[in-house]
């Protein structure tokens, strides 16, 4: 009986195969579906990339900070210890914002910086002064862009904070602009100086992965606790309007540097799908006491991410339930395998690993973790340059456990010895564009979008991520 009844299932389902519904040829086979495409615009007559974009040298970096919320005055806090630099003003909107920052300053027995607040468009006073080199942008989202082109077009390099630029069109307003004006645009992405990504990174370019084919990146934080205290809960109103991965840039940096993302790579198409929202309405009725069954954004998002030499990145985005904060950087290659969170590890191909100066080395095999004691010899043997110079201060002066204050460090240090600076405007729009390009996939049914090459063409002139070192 039961034999006759599976019987009679399996014939069900191939004649289905068979006759009823057949499955074409052509779908077991690669088939190549146009991916949407989004325009890009012609660089404006005259004008050239910025590429290593070099500036002259200065003796000191003055610099000037918008935006002294919560994450602002730990800026200008470190700035206080980076040699070479004078802070010659600071601007938030609320004066009493600007005036603890100035303490800050003060504090430190320094000059106290002039103050600009009070109104929605003092900051353009700070960035029309003559004795400032440099504008810092840590305000809300929404501010970045136009704050970041007015400084650029008053004769100042621009620094702005995570995600530097919302869409499309403020991303090519920024690369027109510092185009147009040979001055720099970076965004401030901390993450790619964290401890265990230089380290990797350094293990990649030495190629200890062999060839790295796949890489993870992740903003997964619970940000429970900080809800309440975003200006005029802007924070909560982005995601309220806005579908999509509107916060990449922390995974997506440290992952597109060991993919020398046009620098020999290009992220080429995308592909997003998001959870429906729940917990975000939530928040809404929790801390602005109405319903909101408009919210946009998907508590989980998901990007996955082909490049033009056939590399793939996942990337995710969640700031809404309880989970473990990752940022997962994980990668894969064909002689190892990296990864950040929850623990970091690594894994290799034994003949990888130089025996000679490694302990444990006849523990290694290719389907675990390497023990302990390997993995610290190893970060220790491929320490970056970088962290050898300033691991020490920068974990007493902190900011995250010190990567903000390399970040900062290595900006000026470029500055004053007039070389490219580790981010340019090209990855600030690659890593910034996830916001707009993920919508536009998500809104189409998750369809696959071409990622536009921000560098028009360039994407192959430089040969590999590299530091810029002074001589
Ligand atoms: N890289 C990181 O690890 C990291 C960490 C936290 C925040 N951030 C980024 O830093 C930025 C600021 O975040 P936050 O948490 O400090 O937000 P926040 O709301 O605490 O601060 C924003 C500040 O901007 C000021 N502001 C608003 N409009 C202004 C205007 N017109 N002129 C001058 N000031 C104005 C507000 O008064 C407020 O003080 C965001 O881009 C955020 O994503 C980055």
């Amino acid at each position: 009986m039961i034999k006759n009844l599976s019987t009679f299932f399996v014939g069900i389902a191939l004649s289905c195969l068979a006759g009823c519904t057949p499955i074409p040829k052509e779908t077991t086979a690669t088939k190549e579906y146009a991916p949407l495409e989004v325009p890009v615009p012609e660089r404006p007559a005259g004008q050239q990339d910025v590429i290593e974009l070099t500036t002259p040298k200065l003796d000191t970096v003055r610099v000037g900070f918008i935006g002294l919320g919560m994450r602002g005055p730990s800026a200008v806090e470190r700035w206080t210890h980076i040699p070479g630099t004078k802070i010659v003003a600071l601007c938030d909107l609320l004066p009493e914002n600007a005036e603890k920052a100035q303490k800050i300053v003060t504090n430190a027995g320094m000059e106290a910086p002039a103050l600009y607040s009070g109104s929605e468009d003092a900051w353009k006073q700070l960035c029309e002064r003559n004795d400032i080199d440099l504008v810092y942008i840590a305000t809300d989202w929404k501010h970045h862009t136009e704050m970041g082109i007015y400084a650029m077009e008053h004769g100042k390099h621009a620094a702005i904070e995570v995600p530097a630029a919302m869409s499309l069109d403020e991303i090519w307003a920024l690369i027109n602009t510092s185009e147009k004006t040979r001055k720099h645009c970076m965004q401030l992405e901390n993450c790619v100086y964290d401890f265990f990504e230089l380290t990797t990174l350094n293990m990649a370019q030495k190629g200890l992965f062999g060839e790295v084919l796949h890489v993870e990146g992740s903003y997964i934080h619970n940000l429970e606790e900080f809800w309440p205290y975003y200006w005029n809960n802007w924070r909560l109103d982005y995601n309220r309007e806005f579908r999509g991965d509107v916060y990449a840039t922390h995974g997506l940096g440290p992952a597109c540097q060991l993919l020398n993302i046009h620098r020999g790579d290009r992220m080429k198409t995308l592909v997003a799908m998001d959870t429906k929202a729940v917990t975000g309405p939530e928040l809404v009725k929790q801390y602005q006491k109405e319903e909101a069954p408009d919210f946009q954004n998907g508590d989980h998002t998901m990007t996955f991410i082909r490049t033009e030499n056939g590399k793939t990145i996942h990337i995710q985005h969640d700031v809404m339930n309880p989970r473990p904060y990752s940022r997962m950087y994980q990668l894969t290659g064909t002689k190892g395998f990296a990864n950040k969170y929850p623990i970091e590890q690594y894994c290799f191909r034994p003949d990888q690993i130089d025996s000679t100066s490694i302990p444990d080395h006849e523990n290694l095999s290719m389907h675990s973790a390497v023990p302990e004691k390997v993995k610290e010899a190893l970060m220790s043997q491929y320490k970056h340059p970088i962290h050898q110079e300033l691991e020490e201060t920068a974990k007493k002066i902190g900011g995250h456990g010190g990567m903000d204050f390399i970040m900062d460090y290595r900006l000026v240090y470029c500055l004053r010895n007039g070389l490219p600076l580790d981010m340019d405007v090209y990855d600030l729009a690659e890593w910034c564009c996830m916001a707009d390009l993920t919508r536009l996939s998500i809104e189409n049914g998750n369809a696959p979008v071409a990622v536009p090459d921000f560098t028009r063409g360039n994407w192959n002139k430089v040969d590999g991520y590299h530091h810029a070192f002074a001589q």
